[in-house]
């Protein structure tokens, strides 16, 4: 698999991916990046720009100073992220990307994602019979409007934007997946004009309340900084009776060996691999985040070694 949580293999890539946490000291402040195929002004930029709307939303204030990313003592040791001089008012999503998701060299990102995108192969091969089961909930219905989050290079696309009439809205912090998302989407026969991929993270989701039908979200709870704030925010903007529909790796069984070398390896796939946590115990930040209903099902995919079992499944607003 990948670089990332797929990346299971991390060990071999650690020289490359040990340099996302390096901070890049020529990297601007970022802004929230929308990308609009027509360049037009869309719905979702006003939405977002209007998020002080009547409707009630939990934005809270996320300006502060950029955080060391959620690596390990030894990572941030040998990789430190500088502290972000950013200190400005809570207006600018760029406080909240520093904030969830301290800017990584661009050559890193452009790395990553060139990586996600051409070594996913065999994990895909072997999760597609789960993500078949799951993605099915979605298909065939028309006028959907589907927010992935961590879309990366878009390899779930295929299960429920193909041929379909959905309008699909992908946020990433690493705005270097867009092209490869982009294209994803093209494959699948999804028309630009329903495509929208926006430089953002899942703490902090910039769409109203209520606002999509569904939310997909695979390999990327292990990522985010905060999985709780994430899975609040998922509820959020989805419309009551709109489904959560979820790929993860979690923790290993307690007592296990594999949980203990979780345990053990955390600390430096955290640092080589974006971030990513191996021993994070999702489904059950999943099962308790206030869902009416979570259908939650473990798979072990040998593709991915250390990083199992999945946690896959469906969860109700
Ligand atoms: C292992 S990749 C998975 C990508 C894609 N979902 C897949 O299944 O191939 C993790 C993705 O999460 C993104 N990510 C990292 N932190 C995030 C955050 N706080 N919010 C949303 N996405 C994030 C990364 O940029 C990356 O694209």
């Amino acid at each position: 698999m990948s670089l990332h949580c797929a990346a299971i293999s991390f060990l071999s890539l650690s020289l490359e991916a040990s340099i996302c946490s390096i901070n890049e000291a020529t990297n601007k402040g970022r802004t929230l990046q929308k990308r609009i195929n027509s360049g037009a002004p869309s719905k979702l930029s006003t939405e977002f720009l209007s998020h002080d709307s009547p409707e009630p939303t939990n934005k809270p204030c996320f300006c502060g100073r950029r955080h060391f990313i959620g690596a390990s003592t030894l990572g941030t040791a040998l990789f430190p992220i500088q502290p972000s001089v950013a200190t400005g008012p809570c207006s600018d999503y760029s406080a909240v990307l520093n904030k969830f998701h301290p800017p990584r060299p661009d050559w890193y990102e452009e790395f990553y994602a060139g990586v996600m995108s051409s070594s996913t192969e065999s994990y895909e091969a072997e999760v597609a019979m789960y993500k078949s089961q799951i993605f099915s909930n979605l298909k065939g219905k028309n006028g959907l409007r589907i927010l992935e989050i961590g879309i990366g290079t878009g390899p779930n696309l295929s299960y429920y934007a193909s041929g379909s009439d959905v309008e699909v809205v992908g946020i990433d912090p690493n705005p270097k997946m867009e092209k490869y998302a982009r294209s994803s989407a093209s494959s699948v026969g999804l028309p630009p004009s329903n495509f929208e991929f926006i430089q953002a993270v899942g703490e902090v989701i910039p769409l109203t309340d209520a606002s999509v039908d569904a939310v997909v979200g695979t390999l990327v709870l292990c990522s985010v900084k905060d999985v709780d704030m994430t899975l609040k925010e998922v509820r959020r903007v989805l419309r009551p009776g709109g489904l959560y529909v979820f790929v993860e790796h979690v923790a290993a069984k307690d007592g296990t060996f594999l949980n203990f070398m979780q345990r053990v390896l955390d600390p430096l796939q955290q640092t080589l691999a974006d971030g990513c946590h191996l021993s994070r115990e999702t489904g059950n930040n999943i099962s308790r985040a206030g869902f009416s209903g979570v259908e939650l099902n473990l798979a072990f995919l040998s593709s991915a070694t250390f990083i199992n079992p999945h946690a896959y499944g469906v969860a109700y607003k």
